[in-house]
Parts: structure tokens; C-alpha cells; sequence
């Protein structure tokens, strides 16, 4: 039986759905969590801020992924040392032990490296991040490229049908109750199933040849569109009348809403056939879901 691959954050939206798929492929997983209480066999525990060691678990990993994070734009902006630990030290951390013992890891980053003032970026152009989250996934990043066998896979808003956000706005909406959607924060969504795919393929070919499945991977929707103009496809779809998405412009410090995250992801189309899909299709899935 080769090594399981380890899932760091089992319970984030990313990890489980690539803990499901992975499995569907018949690949043994282990899907970590920092639930105390749920933690199991197959459920290792491990909290990236408590000093994370692959010694913690039960299997050596045939490869790690890292998708726990403070993922949320304000979280971390309210907690920028707590959010470090999990974002950063954490995770460089594992990424130090697994080079030391030739094991390979993709961690998951995101756009936010960028400031958002141009669309398509490329994976080579240097990080210009503007937000504190955007701050630390460049550092995690910039740290992991000075080390073997480690893969980034930067991605746009990522979106399910479990999206909290997306499930409160139908709620909201088939209630007769308005809603205030951001007017200009944009996005260029992804469906989940499809990162999934993503994370097993580059897992694949990072366990046949590392040097060459290693550096940055980038995928995004393949146009922005507002936060709002989303609301209004909902109300559209579900039936509600438009006149409850009430638009707001985004309250975000003097951290500036990022007016494009689309990256180019000709290395994920090339060695995958995973193009950019349009969101249109991408939205209208997961509305039929929520
Ligand atoms: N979703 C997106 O739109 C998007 C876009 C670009 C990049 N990404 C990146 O993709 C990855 C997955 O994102 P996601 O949206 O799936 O995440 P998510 O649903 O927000 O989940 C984050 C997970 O991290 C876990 N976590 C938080 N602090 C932790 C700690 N100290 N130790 C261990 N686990 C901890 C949380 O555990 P609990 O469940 O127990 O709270 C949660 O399950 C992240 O790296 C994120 O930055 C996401």
C-alpha cells in the first residue's frame, strides 16, 4: 500500500472535497483536523498554530496538501499575528520537514498575491499583495520556492454549493428579505469539484517527477465580475425579485477591493486540459444547489 496523502485541513471546503475525490480515485487519504473532538484514525489531528510536526501522524505522507488557512480577507486583518501563524508559520513549518524527508507538498494560495490592478496575471510576475491575508500567502510563498519538491496553486474565489455566503443570500432572498452585496469587490469563480481534479493531477505528476511539477500552478474563472452582479444572477435564477439586491460598496480598511483576479492558467490548461471557465455557468451550477 503506497503513503497516504495527508490533507491539512480536512474540514475546509478545498480539503474536503479533495479528500472525497481522492478517495473516489481509490487513493488512500488522511484528511486532517484541528477538531479536537472529532479527530479519529483517519482524521489525524494537527493545529497549524501549535507547533505542526509530521511526526504527529500516524502515516508517512506519500505527499502533503495544505488547505487549512484563515482564508478570510477580515479575519486576518483583525488577527494579522494569529492569522501569520496559521498562514505562514505553520504550514513552513511541515514544508520544512517534508524537504528534509523528500516529501513532496502543494500548498494553496491565491490571487491576493496580486493588488488586483490588472487581470490575468502571470505566475512569474513578482507578488504585489496589498492585503494582510494577500501579505502572508506571498511570504508562505516566496519561503516554499527555496525548498524541493514544493508546488503553489494560486486560485480565485473558489465556490460550492455549502458556501455559506451564497446559501445565506438565497435564504435571504426566497424570505423576501434584502441584501447587500459588495459593488465593487470582484471575482472570478472557480467550482470546487473542478480544484479538486486540479490538486490530484499536480499531486500525480509531484510523486512521479517533483523538479518538474514543482513552482507555481495558477488557476482562475475566466473574467471578474462584481459580488452584486452575482446577487442579481441569483435573484434571477431563484425567482426573487431584483429589486431586494441592494449593492454596497465594500468596507475593506485601506485594504483596496481588488478590481480583477484572474491569473493565467496556461500551465494547468497544458498539462491538464483545465481551462478558465466562464462564471456564468460556473454561478449558476451552485445557485441550482443552494
Ligand atoms: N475558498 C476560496 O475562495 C479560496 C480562494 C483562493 C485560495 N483559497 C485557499 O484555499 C485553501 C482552502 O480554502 P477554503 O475556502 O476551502 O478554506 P475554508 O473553508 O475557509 O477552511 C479553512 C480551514 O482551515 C482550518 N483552520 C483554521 N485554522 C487552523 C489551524 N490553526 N490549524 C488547522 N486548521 C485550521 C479551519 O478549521 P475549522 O473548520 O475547524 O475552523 C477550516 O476548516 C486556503 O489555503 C485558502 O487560502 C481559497
Amino acid at each position: 500500500m503506497p503513503d497516504p496523502i495527508v490533507v491539512v485541513g480536512g474540514d475546509s471546503m478545498v480539503g474536503r472535497h479533495l479528500a472525497s475525490h481522492l478517495r473516489m480515485q481509490g487513493t488512500e487519504v488522511l484528511a486532517t483536523t484541528r477538531r479536537r473532538e472529532q479527530a479519529a484514525a483517519e482524521r489525524p489531528w494537527l493545529d497549524l498554530a501549535e507547533s505542526p510536526s509530521l511526526d504527529r501522524l500516524p502515516a508517512n505522507p506519500g505527499a502533503i496538501v495544505v488547505a487549512a488557512a484563515v482564508a478570510r480577507m477580515a479575519a486576518c486583518r483583525a488577527d494579522p499575528e494569529g492569522s501569520a501563524a496559521v498562514n505562514v508559520t505553520g504550514p513552513l513549518r511541515l514544508a520544512t520537514e517534508a524537504a528534509a524527508r523528500g516529501i513532496p507538498l502543494l500548498f494553496l494560495s491565491t490571487d491576493k498575491v496580486f493588488d488586483g490592478a490588472r487581470p490575468d496575471r502571470r505566475s512569474d510576475e513578482p507578488c504585489c499583495p496589498v492585503s494582510v491575508y494577500g501579505r502572508q500567502k506571498a511570504a508562505t510563498e516566496a519561503a516554499l520556492r527555496s525548498l524541493p519538491g514544493m508546488a503553489i496553486l494560486r486560485l480565485s474565489r473558489v465556490i460550492a454549493p455549502e458556501d455559506a455566503l451564497m446559501a445565506t443570500w438565497a435564504e435571504q432572498l426566497r424570505a423576501g428579505q434584502p441584501l447587500a452585496p459588495f459593488s465593487d469587490l470582484r471575482m472570478a469563480p472557480l467550482p470546487v469539484d473542478l480544484i479538486a481534479r486540479l490538486c490530484a493531477g499536480i499531486l500525480g505528476r509531484l510523486a512521479d517527477d517533483p523538479d518538474r511539477a514543482g513552482g507555481v500552478w495558477q488557476l482562475s474563472g475566466s473574467r471578474d465580475l462584481t459580488y452584486a452582479e452575482a446577487a442579481f444572477r441569483l435573484a434571477g435564477q431563484i425567482g426573487a425579485d431584483p429589486a431586494l439586491v441592494r449593492p454596497v460598496p465594500g468596507v475593506a480598511g485601506d485594504e483596496p477591493p481588488a478590481r480583477f483576479t484572474t491569473l493565467d492558467s496556461g500551465r494547468a490548461e497544458r498539462s491538464f486540459g483545465i481551462g478558465r471557465p466562464d462564471p456564468d455557468p460556473v454561478l449558476d451550477a451552485v445557485f441550482a444547489g443552494v
